[in-house]
């Protein structure tokens, strides 16, 4: 864990106009920066930076953040790397956990290895005309050979040693390049094979795939698990592919090395392929951190279909109603390469545009196993089905999908979702009572924007006033709670963002980028603005109290509330009573 107060730190420190300024060209716009979006496409700008506020927002697709969240989303990185990135620029050092100093440090002479055995296999190809001759007969040019970094690992059982002078270096088995039999005899997993570097999200190479050319098996040899490659993570081409995943909002996944490097081939630079390995939540996670359209595009053969099912259960959690996830099914003698070389990259992009959604192929599938002409059918339909309703997380696509499965099993949608468990029966349990909100914006959500940009005031808000049961009053209240403790510096309402991430409180605070986005900065009608909420919200509590004892009055007040209610109709006479919005 990276402590808060770090965090913060560093918040402090860097300037948000200058980290996105490095991916993005800023133009002033006033007191801010503007920009055409780089999270989803567009022709005008939508996107603002705010320097004072120290966060950004698009207005187009509703990113916003901190310059921490900038870099992630941006360069489909995780919290810990997007910290240390911004860290190192302003050269901070981040207080890491001895273990993670200590992994950090055993993985980057092993970087280094893997670094130069790509530059070893991609002189190798030069030298090698059979192996070019294989690429070329394939449809490749030596220009999307070099964009991927592919090379040629010779025939050779120690063909590493030209490079590498120590051989026997123990980290040359530890990275997966060099393998020790039981004899004791090193030798080189790659020989005779077309290498195809893989590399992460800051393009260090971490693995190779390494075809053999023709025929032969195994097909595809692979680097096996090292510090470095953890497959269930990594994707095959996303460093190739980043920049036409965000131009086309969209990334296609496939099965192979060779549909991406085919599909890139013909023009279609948005495509990244698992690694062999099953379809993970993790890699849909990623996937769907940087585009909202996620394409699953499988071999048309038995075994894609399955891959195409496991896919789909990969994407029940991560998914949510903003974004999508479909699947091209191709016709069974196909594959991408294969299909995007017969039928063309205008085809391909065609039924890229329409694919199969996710909820009907989930329908489609589950209907093709039963017969629901009979009871029995329509009843295994629901048993069946509730398991996906229940690992769906995105909930109006759930009730999408739990209408259609009650459809098609001739039951109503109350039915299934009583059958699924997906709603806590009515019975036992009562329905929170409705909340009287007949203004769609609070005093305290007014309040609520003022805070957000001026921490500090908090402290001159009757807290004991503030309704936490409201989402809004809640996160006013943390962050009164917060800035009292001292644990908020000031600096922005992008390190409110950072501070209440992952917290209950994160939904107010994404909702209210949007507004502060639009606002300016008039520092002097913000605090007219803010005396007179913190007023409305006295003489709000002072009329409901007037209500409450008039209501009483009937059977009688004691003296102390006699007393009372003349003092606050005294008060009500000084504030004026604005229109109560609150629950009595
Ligand atoms: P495919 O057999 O579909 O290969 O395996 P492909 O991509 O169409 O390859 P070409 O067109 O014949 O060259 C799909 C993926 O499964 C993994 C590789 O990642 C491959 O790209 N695989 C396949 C292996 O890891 N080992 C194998 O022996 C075969
Ligand atoms: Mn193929």
């Amino acid at each position: 864990m990276i402590p808060d107060s770090f965090i913060q730190e560093l918040l402090g420190r860097v300037d948000i106009v200058d980290v996105v300024e490095r991916y993005v060209p800023l133009r002033k716009a006033g007191i801010n920066y503007s920009a055409c979006c780089p999270f989803h496409s567009e022709k005008t700008p939508s996107f603002t930076v705010s320097p004072s506020k120290q966060f950004y927002h698009c207005f187009g697709c509703g990113a916003h953040g901190s310059a921490i969240s900038f870099l992630m989303q941006h360069a489909g990185i995780g919290f810990i790397d997007a910290v240390e990135e911004l860290a190192g620029s302003v050269g901070l050092q981040v207080p890491q956990e001895t273990t993670r100093r200590v992994e950090h440090a055993r993985k980057a002479p092993l970087t280094e290895l893997m670094a130069q055995a790509m530059r070893f296999y991609r002189n190798q190809l030069k030298l090698a005309p059979h192996a070019v001759e294989y690429l070329k007969g394939r449809g490749l040019t030596g220009e999307i050979a070099a964009r991927f970094g592919m090379g040629y690992a010779p025939d050779d059982w120690q063909g590493l040693q030209k490079v590498f002078s120590n051989y026997n270096d123990a980290d040359l088995v530890e990275c997966g390049l060099v393998i020790v039999n039981e004899q004791g005899r090193r030798y080189d997993r790659f020989r005779d094979r077309i290498m195809f570097p893989i590399f992460d999200q800051r393009s260090n190479v971490i693995g190779f795939g390494g075809r053999v050319l023709g025929a032969g098996e195994p097909k595809y040899l692979n680097s096996p698990e090292t510090p470095l490659f953890e497959k269930g993570r990594e994707l095959y081409g996303l460093t190739q592919a980043r920049q036409g995943i965000r131009d086309s909002d969209t990334v296609i996944v496939v099965e192979g090395f060779m549909d991406v490097v085919a599909l890139a081939q013909h023009g279609i630079t948005n495509a990244v392929a698992t690694l062999g390995t099953a379809c993970t939540p993790h890699h849909v996670q990623k996937l769907l951190r940087q585009a909202s359209r996620v394409v699953f595009c499988f071999d048309g053969d038995a075994a894609g279909r399955k891959a195409a099912w496991r896919a789909l259960e990969a994407s029940l959690e991560p998914l949510s109603d903003d974004k999508s996830v479909g699947f091209l099914f191709l016709p069974s003698e196909h594959d991408p390469d294969s299909f995007v070389r017969s039928e063309g990259p205008e085809e391909f992009g065609r039924q890229i545009k329409q694919p199969t959604p996710l909820t009907e192929f989930l329908l489609r599938e589950l209907k093709s196993r039963l017969d629901l002409s009979n009871a029995e059918g329509r009843a295994h339909l629901v048993h069946e089905a509730k398991q996906y309703l229940n690992r769906l997380s995105a909930p109006i696509l759930r009730v999408q999908l739990t209408k259609a499965i009650a459809e098609a099993a001739a039951m109503t949608q109350t039915e299934v979702e009583a059958q699924c468990g997906l709603k806590p029966p009515m019975r036992g349990r009562p329905p929170p009572p409705m909340r009287k909100r007949p203004t769609p914006r609070s005093i305290d959500h007014a309040l609520l924007e003022i805070v957000a940009r001026r921490p500090e005031w908090s402290a001159r808000v009757p807290l004991d006033l503030i309704d936490s049961d409201q989402v809004e009053g809640a996160a006013l209240l943390a962050i009164a709670h917060a800035t009292e403790h001292g644990e908020i510096p000031a600096g922005g309402f992008g390190i409110l963002l950072e501070f209440f991430r992952s917290s209950i409180h994160e939904p107010v605070f994404s909702a209210l980028a949007a507004s502060l986005a639009e606002e300016d900065d008039h520092s002097e009608s913000l605090d007219a603005v803010f005396t007179d909420a913190v007023d409305r919200l006295r003489a709000a509590a002072v009329g409901r109290e007037i209500r409450a004892l008039t209501a009483r009055a009937k059977q009688g007040l004691s003296a102390t509330e006699r007393q009372r209610l003349t003092e606050l109709l005294a008060l009500k006479h000084v504030t004026a009573a604005p229109s109560d919005n609150r629950p009595v």
